[in-house]
């Protein structure tokens, strides 16, 4: 069963409706489930162990999706590793008790100090985007008299079908090394000081809803692993990157198990430590964005909800063209009668707008409103523009709510510009 369903009038998570949280903590407020979340890390979880020994796989759940330290630590307690891609995520991850035996560290950009840490915390693998980056690592890790163990992320020129901005895996994207350049690069490392070349990374891009793209990655991914230990590199791991779409406007997402199947069917036999960076197929629909409408404006063509949330806490609509469903928090009637809304945010750009011409039962101000499919890419998008403080963040697990994040004050915002005395 879903957990965000209507119950006795009211729109509930778990067995919480969620106006009661939002009367206790304010809007607008992002609240997520702790019961979806572990289902979700689950469904990863128990199907590889289906395919899989257990010390043969990682699941290194991607904080960039959703990087509060409670639902870090949530899916750390499930057994799960984390993905990060800077020094603060890394730090994050620790503190929430990620083990950094289970951490993995992607970015195309790591400085010196994010890879020192990575080398002094002996993180499980750095996935290595660039020959200068190897470079960097390698003079790093001698210096401090370690061997790094690193994975290369290969770009293996496919392309994921997906939003533009969120494909990863063509060629002229910038992420990764190119395919062809791998052999000669690996070879490279494995004469390096402080490098340990024992890995292959991938990642194509997110929210994909096919898996064709997946089992084309994979194919040339184990095509290579064959040719880099024919050249004598001891390739012991294999990170597959994460990907998987959500269904935001009820579309039909690509099916955990069949993924797992391309894994046992392509990547299991090569015999590797597998690693998975899954971050929105296990907390998108796991949050919400729960906002309250200020004013109705009426007049002109159109008639706007004005709600309390802005693009500045939920940046998908304007950054993507995301679509996110909204659902009223209070069941409407089935007579009641529906109107065109325009749902727009407060901050002063047009692109603040969450959702047009959509069809809602009759509303106005005062109303709650969830936004759906929040989970992901939302708190941990969410800036501080136009002097808006960061939005409260609450767990849900039954019918008990706890704030995992208390609203930013306005306050902290402002005491953190200096003004300098020098006399202007
Ligand atoms: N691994 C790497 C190296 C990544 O770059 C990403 C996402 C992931 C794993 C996790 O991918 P997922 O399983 O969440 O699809 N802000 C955008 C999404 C950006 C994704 C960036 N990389 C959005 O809101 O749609």
């Amino acid at each position: 069963m879903s957990t965000i369903a209507y119950k006795n009038g009211a729109l509930q998570m778990e067995d919480v409706p969620l106006e009661k949280i939002a009367q206790k903590h304010g809007t607008p407020l992002y609240c997520y489930s702790a019961k979806r979340l572990t289902d979700n890390f689950r469904a990863y979880q128990t199907t590889l162990k289906d395919i899989l020994p257990e010390d043969k796989f990682t699941v290194c759940y991607a904080c960039k999706a959703n990087s509060n330290q409670a639902v870090l630590h949530l899916l750390g307690t499930l057994g799960a590793g984390a993905d990060v891609v800077s020094g603060g995520e890394m730090h994050r991850a620790l503190k929430a008790g990620i083990p950094h035996g289970k951490i993995v560290f992607s970015g195309v950009g790591k400085t010196a100090e994010e890879v020192e840490t990575a080398v002094k915390n002996d993180i499980l693998q750095i996935n290595v985007e660039s020959e200068p980056e190897l470079e960097r690592i390698s003079a790093v890790a001698a210096k401090a008299g370690a061997k790094t163990r690193i994975a290369f992320r290969v770009n293996p020129d496919v392309d994921a079908n997906t939003h533009e901005k969120i494909t990863t895996g063509r060629s002229e994207n910038k992420f990764g090394i190119d395919i062809k350049s791998a052999p000669a690069l690996y070879r490279k490392a494995k004469g390096m000081s402080g490098i340990v070349p024992s890995g292959v990374a991938v990642h194509i891009g997110s929210q994909l809803m096919n898996l064709a793209p997946f089992a084309e990655a994979f194919k040339r991914i184990a095509a290579l692993v064959g040719e880099l230990r024919a050249q004598g590199n001891d390739i012991t791991t294999v990170d597959v990157g994460g990907g998987l779409g959500v269904p935001y406007q009820g579309e039909t997402p690509p099916d955990v198990k069949k993924y797992v199947a391309l894994i046992r069917d392509i990547i299991a036999p090569l015999n590797v430590h597998v690693i998975l960076e899954p971050g929105r197929s296990i907390a998108g629909d796991a949050g919400v964005l729960l906002t309250r409408v200020q004013y109705l404006k009426e007049g002109g063509d159109k008639r706007f909800l004005i709600v309390d949330a802005g693009m500045n806490d939920l940046m998908r609509p304007a950054l993507y063209d995301a679509y996110h469903a909204i659902l009223p928090c209070s069941a409407p009637a089935p007579s009641d009668a529906t109107q065109t809304y325009d749902v727009v945010g407060p901050v002063c750009e047009t692109s603040d707008t969450f959702r047009t011409n959509m069809e809602l039962p009759r509303t106005g101000q005062g109303a709650l409103l969830a936004i759906m499919t929040a989970g992901a890419y939302g708190a941990s998008m969410a800036s501080a523009y136009n002097t808006r403080p960061l939005p409260a963040e609450v767990l849900v697990s039954g019918d008990a709510f706890d704030v995992i994040r208390p609203r930013q004050m306005i306050e902290d915002i402002v005491a953190a510009d200096v003004i300098p005395e020098r006399p202007v």
